[in-house]
């Protein structure tokens, strides 16, 4: 048996709901939640309610030691078929390992579905169905407990909010190299999707958006020579026809779009290697014509094309080829994602026709 409660206002408040002609990333929300409370050492049973505020007591760990980790994934509906997500099972395989990180509970997989499967089917009619629009799901997990001495939490919510969305970042984007601050240490929790990594970028970010580039690019925290990933992207280059990207170090965040980018690339014959790459070979890559394109990619931000790299003092390095594998790839990928196309790798899961509202 389902063992979450419908509340009787969900229905009357999405009929109220209709969709902004201009959606942005992560500005509009489904005015409904998921949420699952743990305590007592259990699972208490789930909710779908109206959107609204939550209550929290000013003691909780979250609020004073940052006991947060949180997804971002999409669900899709281009097309007649069923909404359908896109490999979700790993973002929760994540949600566990960075949720080990940070002490939490892990969510387990009942929980997880009901929770993106309840908010998409009653979000159905709301998803938008232009290839790269999406509704964006934000599972999240915290730390209630309300004890303001260091220690861990042994009480939590899970939430799922949802958002219909554009492209996070559609365009070209000139980015800048974090050559003093970093965003995480070896060791650190730079692997693990938890708010306090998103922080520590945000005063590079303001930084290089006040000269007028789009992201910071970090390096890593040991020499400040290789590159790492941007703040929500992981980085790809094409050099000497071959797809580069950093290797996974536990310093940033595993991608589920960057694996799956390696898998597409890989399935079209194009070799692609991970391993460490030094900023200054990018750098001399492209005054040589080595480093031909580069590109970032994340769920939200799906496949963007890098078109100049400035470093800390001015210099700009024009990347030759902007947007060409990187929009073959982001049309592959795409294809797979919206179920316009075969997948040969069964990444594609439609929603369970058991969460439909009643
Ligand atoms: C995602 O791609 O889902 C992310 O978490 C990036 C976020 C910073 C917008």
């Amino acid at each position: 048996m389902a063992n979450y409660h419908i509340s009787s206002d969900v229905l009357p408040t999405l009929a109220d709901f209709s969709l902004p002609d201009e959606l942005g990333f992560g500005e509009v929300k489904i005015p409904i939640m998921y949420r699952a409370d743990y305590a007592d050492g259990a699972w208490q049973p789930a909710e779908l309610t109206p959107y609204g505020n939550i209550e929290i007591d000013p003691a909780a760990k979250v609020l004073h030691y940052a006991q947060e980790v949180f997804e971002g994934l999409k669900a899709y509906k281009v097309g007649d078929g069923r909404a359908n997500f896109f490999r979700p099972l790993e973002n929760l395989k994540r949600m566990n390992l960075s949720s080990a990180r940070m002490c939490m509970i892990e969510i387990p997989e009942d929980i997880y579905m009901d929770g993106i499967g309840l908010m998409t089917a009653y979000s159905e009619a709301f998803i938008p169905n232009g290839s790269g629009k999406s509704l964006y799901l934000r599972p999240f997990l915290i730390g209630t407990r309300s004890n303001l001495g260091m220690g861990v939490s042994d009480t939590f919510t899970f939430m799922v909010i949802a958002s219909p969305s554009d492209i996070y970042h559609a365009g070209h984007m000139k980015i800048q190299i974090e050559r003093e601050a970093c965003r995480a240490a070896r060791g650190g929790t730079g692997a693990a999707k938890t708010g306090g990594n998103y922080a520590a970028s945000l005063q590079s970010a303001q930084n290089v958006q006040r000269r007028g580039y789009d992201q910071s690019l970090w390096l890593d925290p040991i020499e400040m020579k290789y590159i790492e990933e941007l703040s929500g992207m992981n980085f790809f280059i094409l050099q000497n026809g071959e797809l580069h990207t950093p290797m996974l170090n536990g310093s940033f965040l595993a991608g589920i779009t960057r694996d799956s980018i390696i898998s597409l690339a890989r399935h079209k014959g194009i070799t692609v290697v991970e391993r460490d790459i030094a900023i200054q070979e990018v750098l001399t890559g492209i005054q040589s014509g080595a480093v031909s394109e580069i590109f970032a990619c994340g769920t939200a931000a799906i496949v963007s094309p890098v078109s100049v790299i400035a470093d800390a003092d001015g210099t700009t390095y024009e990347v030759e080829k902007v947007d060409q594998l990187a929009a073959t790839l982001r049309q592959s990928l795409l294809a797979i994602q919206e179920r316009r196309e075969t997948d040969p790798f069964s990444w594609s899961i439609e929603v369970d026709n058991k969460y439909n509202p009643a």
